[in-house]
């Protein structure tokens, strides 16, 4: 990423979250050359499931917008429907995660979007390569094209909010890390579960 003005609690929550981190990518095959579409469509579904029950929990921790992040703007939600709908698969028959973070407050539900957030970094490079495969946004990768162009920008901004949060309560941090680990670890469980069980058709 570069510049200069990352706050030390990014630097804490990558470094906490490298192996979750991993992990997540070892279990999505979305750079393998041979991801084919039933499996594209159940990793899609995967994340739907997850991001059904925690978008609204963490949109519902009022104080976010306080300091200026407003969760109604990172929605994923509807791009993984409009994804799913336009390979086939209908999101009202998706299983929904049953281990979700709970999201008690807004430590908790920073922790929680830094990693959604940050799955739009990823997203860039996942991106190309689904494009590369006919996948481009409007054909059922809008997920992972994340805020497009806007994407840095975003992240900037999310940057910024979470560490003017840390600074102004350092007693925060622990929660935040351990809400981010958690949510790492749950995601990961779920998704490798979803693609064993297989794509939602309808
Ligand atoms: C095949 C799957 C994935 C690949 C190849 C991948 C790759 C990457 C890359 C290259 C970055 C660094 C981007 C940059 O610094 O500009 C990144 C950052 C990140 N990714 Fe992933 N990612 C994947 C899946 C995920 C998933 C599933 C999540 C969580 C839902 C996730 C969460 C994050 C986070 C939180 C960061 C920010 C790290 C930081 O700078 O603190 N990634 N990812």
């Amino acid at each position: 990423m570069g510049g200069t003005t990352r706050p030390a609690v990014l630097d804490l929550l990558r470094d906490r979250t490298r192996a979750a981190h991993e992990r997540a990518e070892e279990t999505l095959p979305l750079l393998d050359p041979s991801l084919d579409a039933a499996r594209y469509r159940a990793i899609l579904a995967g994340f739907w499931g997850f991001h059904a029950v925690l978008e609204p929990r963490v949109a519902a921790v009022a104080e976010l917008r306080d300091l200026g992040l407003d969760p109604a703007e990172r929605r994923k939600l509807p791009r993984l429907e409009h994804d799913l709908r336009t390979l086939g698969a209908d999101p009202t028959r998706v299983t929904v995660a049953d281990a979700v973070p709970e999201v008690e407050g807004v430590a908790a539900a920073l922790g929680c979007m830094y990693v959604l957030e940050g799955a739009t970094l990823g997203g860039r490079i996942i991106s190309r390569q689904l494009a590369a495969r006919g996948i481009r946004p409007d054909a059922g990768g809008a997920f992972f094209a994340g805020y497009g162009d806007e994407t840095g920008e975003m992240w900037k901004s999310f940057s910024a909010a979470i560490g003017a949060y840390a600074e102004a309560h350092p007693e925060s941090t622990a929660r935040i890390v351990e809400a981010a680990d958690e949510t790492f670890t749950l995601l990961e469980r779920w998704l490798a579960r979803a693609q064993n069980a297989g794509p939602a058709s309808s």
